[in-house]
């Protein structure tokens, strides 16, 4: 396996409930480095830059207002296979679906409100971190 790097949020909703030291511990137990780590808060118009290929989606407009709602936390994660870890990690979409044990399952409130985002492959990967962090941020 060779050592990769993901993009990661901790979504507004898990901030809102302060929940940022739970998925940081969980973060740390699974073994992720974090590489680069800021706090920021969206415009809605920064949020559907973030999420483009969900843009003829209807849920597009609730998912940008969500994630435009309050500040987020932002990482870039480095692992073994961190983007299929982290993916793991989290759980699927819907917190209802999800594993017990995983963030979203067990931190997670609805489909809308994931308390977490994670990449979902290498090219969405590589677009997501450097829409949020420059070259040397990331050294
Ligand atoms: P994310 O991008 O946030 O990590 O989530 P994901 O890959 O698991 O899911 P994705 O299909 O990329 O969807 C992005 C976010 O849109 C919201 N969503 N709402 N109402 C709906 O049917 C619906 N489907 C997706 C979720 O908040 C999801 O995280
Ligand atoms: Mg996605």
């Amino acid at each position: 396996m060779a050592i990769e790097r993901t993009f990661a949020i901790i979504k507004p909703d898990a901030v809102t409930a302060h929940q940022q030291g739970e998925i940081l511990s969980r973060i740390q137990k699974h073994g992720f480095k974090i590489v680069a780590i800021k706090s920021l808060r969206l415009t809605k118009e920064e949020a559907g830059g973030f999420y483009h290929v969900h843009k003829a989606r209807p849920f597009f407009g609730e998912l940008t207002d969500f994630m435009s709602s309050g500040k987020i936390i932002a990482m870039v994660l480095e692992a073994d296979n961190a983007i299929a870890k982290w993916r793991d990690a989290m759980g699927a979409t819907d917190p209802k679906k999800a594993t017990p044990g995983t963030i979203r399952h067990d931190l997670g409130t609805s489909i809308g409100t994931n308390c977490t985002h994670g990449s979902d492959a290498h090219d969405t990967a590589a677009f997501e971190i450097s829409y949020f962090f420059a070259g040397l941020e990331l050294i």
